[in-house]
């Protein structure tokens, strides 16, 4: 029997083509792997009308943990549930780790001193589900609500309703904290807008502060999420680790993605007590599926967050070591198009794999 039974699904479109790319640049570290693949995404949405069969999520409570590519959504199609959201919801996954870090010779970098990893909040937030494409009743119980609304009817108006937990407040504080331990990270950064979604943000903030005292010997400090948008780009080096809610780590991830690459560098995990899946931050690229087209970098890169996950040291910084080589030296034959060059995918990470080789 392998060491580890991890859950392959690739998704929609260029997920295929990335995934394909990834299990080349895995090839030469010798997993002791049992690959189970399942499907999710517009795919199934075509064939059962739902995005995540009941035997992918049977796979997905069965394995160790999951390597996930990109799926395609399409705005507009009634009772549509995006796959991901939904297995980060349905197992639990509550930490959305994105590292930020920026690999030597990437002509894209924003600065070469970028090294700092996000953890967004993944279950509640704006993200809970709660939205309303006209006021129901209950809420207009809400003297507050009623009084809002004035003259406006309940089906002139909309609502999300922005839910948080203690329990998730906590937990993300936690995991951002232990990261910075183990990985002996200096500063944890909590980004919020507490000066004007008080009861939310305030407890959010009020839960990493208690955590925080846990951890005398990292920095903690607290800043307004329209602040880091800008110190992002005035000052991307002074991050080290920052965790924030939902809504507001989808946003700065993807701003601070583009200040080392683009989202073609953007790895991810989605992490649970129990469970976690590794996947790109970039979409499916639907019109590019099939073609090879993609920087797998990303999905590399959330391959190597896996290894960690599982505790294989050694492989993932082969894996990285690897990575840094090719992008190194940016021979044009062996790096994707958005890094001037005219490998395919699978080029690419075949030159990844002959660099780990090679070391
Ligand atoms: C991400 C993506 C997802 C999100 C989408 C595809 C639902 O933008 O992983 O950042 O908003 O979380
Ligand atoms: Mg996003």
């Amino acid at each position: 029997m392998a060491k580890y039974r991890i859950a392959r699904i690739p998704g929609d479109d260029s997920g295929h083509d990335v995934m394909e790319a990834c299990m080349i640049a895995l090839e030469p570290l010798g997993l002791d792997v049992e690959w189970v693949d399942a499907d999710a995404g517009w795919c199934m949405w075509e064939k059962y009308g739902n995005t995540v069969p009941e035997k992918t999520w049977e796979v997905l409570r069965s394995t160790d943990c999951c390597l996930f590519g990109s799926i395609t959504s399409r705005p507009n199609v009634p009772g549509f549930k995006s796959a991901i959201l939904q297995i980060r919801q349905g197992m639990d996954l509550y930490c959305n780790l994105r590292p930020v870090k920026a690999y030597k010779g990437v002509p894209l970098n924003y600065r070469d001193d970028i090294d700092m990893v996000i953890f967004r909040e993944n279950t509640e937030g704006l993200y809970s589900g709660l939205d309303y494409d006209q006021i129901p009743d209950e809420a207009l119980a809400l003297k507050a609500v009623k009084e809002k609304l004035g003259d406006v009817l309940p089906d002139e108006a909309s609502m999300s309703i922005r839910l948080f937990t203690r329990k998730a407040c906590r937990r993300i504080a936690v995991s951002a904290f232990e990261y910075a331990n183990k990985y002996g990270r200096k500063r944890v950064t909590a980004v919020h807008k507490a000066n004007v979604i008080r009861a939310t943000c305030g407890m959010f903030l009020e839960e990493a502060r208690k955590v925080a005292e846990n951890y005398p010997e990292i920095e903690y400090e607290e800043q307004n999420v329209d602040a880091t948008a800008m110190w992002l780009i005035k000052n991307p080096e002074w991050y080290d680790v920052l965790v924030t809610t939902n809504m507001f780590g989808d946003i700065i991830s993807d701003e601070a993605a583009q200040l080392v690459g683009g989202l073609g560098f953007s790895s991810s995990g989605n992490i649970g007590d129990e469970y976690a899946l590794f996947e790109p931050t970039h979409g499916s690229a639907p019109k590019y599926a099939g073609q090879y087209r993609l920087n797998p970098t990303a999905m590399i890169l959330s391959a190597k967050l896996m290894l960690e996950w599982l505790g294989e040291m050694e492989m993932a910084s082969r894996l990285e070591g690897g990575i840094i080589k090719v992008l190194e030296r940016l021979n044009p034959n062996e790096v994707t198009y958005d890094l001037g060059g005219s490998a395919t995918s699978l080029e690419m990470a075949r030159a990844i794999a002959d660099a780990i080789e090679q070391s």
